[in-house]
């Protein structure tokens, strides 16, 4: 697909549905987990090759850890098991990893692989794939708050904190290159609610929610969306004619 008018800078994924999916096809839910991670790979390939900046997925949230031990290190298993197979091939596709969160929580040998990934991946100048790890929205202001606090502490700073401020400090103000705040985050599996994903990023973001699972997600119905968003209509607060998009 050629870009087009009103292609969007960023688009974040929402990846729901593995436990249904796993429930519907009667195996265990970790094994949902793997096809899931089987069409997350189709998906980074399909946004590489639709020529998208930045591609942000939820992974796993600060909320997740609720689950079942089974079920999180089953989880973590499968990040090593990514990085083992896929590592090559998005080298190949010039896709550059960032994680979002505190990773430095999972399994050593999850943090190595994910270490791996990140710096076998930094000299990579094409999709920039974010993966939201250990990520919540609500934890992500939080410690830029504090990060601020403390430096004003330190430097005796009592100037009032700018949105700007604390856009700095986010995961997504931190990385060492520019991410954008989404255009378009796409939840799948029918629940229609965000979980605390980009909670200051998607302020102005368009949503799109399908009710296929996560593993039938296809790269058909992701570039079917993604060219939807031409039809958007963004204004910002502004009226039609003052529109930023
Ligand atoms: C999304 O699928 C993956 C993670 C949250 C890690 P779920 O595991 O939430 O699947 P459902 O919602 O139970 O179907
Ligand atoms: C959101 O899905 C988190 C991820 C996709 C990683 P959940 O399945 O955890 O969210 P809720 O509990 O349905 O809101
Ligand atoms: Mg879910």
């Amino acid at each position: 697909m050629a870009k087009q008018a009103k292609f969007p800078t960023h688009v974040g994924v929402i990846m729901d549905g593995n436990g249904r999916w796993a429930k519907a096809h009667g195996v265990p839910r970790v094994m949902g987990h793997n096809a899931g991670m089987e069409s997350m790979k189709r998906i980074v390939i399909a946004a590489s090759n639709l020529g998208l900046e930045n591609l942000t997925v939820y992974a796993f949230s600060t909320e997740n850890w609720k689950r079942s031990t089974e079920e999180v290190s089953g989880i973590f298993k499968l990040i090593v098991k990514y990085v083992r197979s896929e590592l090559e091939e998005l080298i190949e596709n010039n896709v550059h990893i960032n994680i979002l969160g505190q990773y430095d929580m999972l399994p050593a040998d999850s943090v190595a692989s994910i270490d791996r990934l990140v710096a076998s991946t930094a000299h990579c100048t094409g999709l920039n794939f974010n993966i939201a790890l250990n990520y919540g929205g609500r934890d992500e202001i939080t410690r830029a708050v504090n990060e601020l606090l403390a430096e004003r502490l330190a430097s005796g700073d009592a100037s009032p904190v700018t949105e700007a401020d604390i856009s700095a400090h986010l995961y997504t103000g931190l990385c060492h290159f520019d991410i954008p705040d989404p255009d378009l985050i796409i939840r799948t599996s029918g629940e229609l609610r965000t979980s605390n994903f980009l909670t200051w990023q998607a302020a102005y973001s368009e949503l799109m929610f399908t009710d296929t699972y996560w593993p039938d997600f296809t790269p058909e119905e992701f570039e079917e969306m993604v060219r939807a968003y031409a039809n958007r209509e963004r204004r910002f607060g502004g009226r039609k004619e003052e529109s930023k998009a």
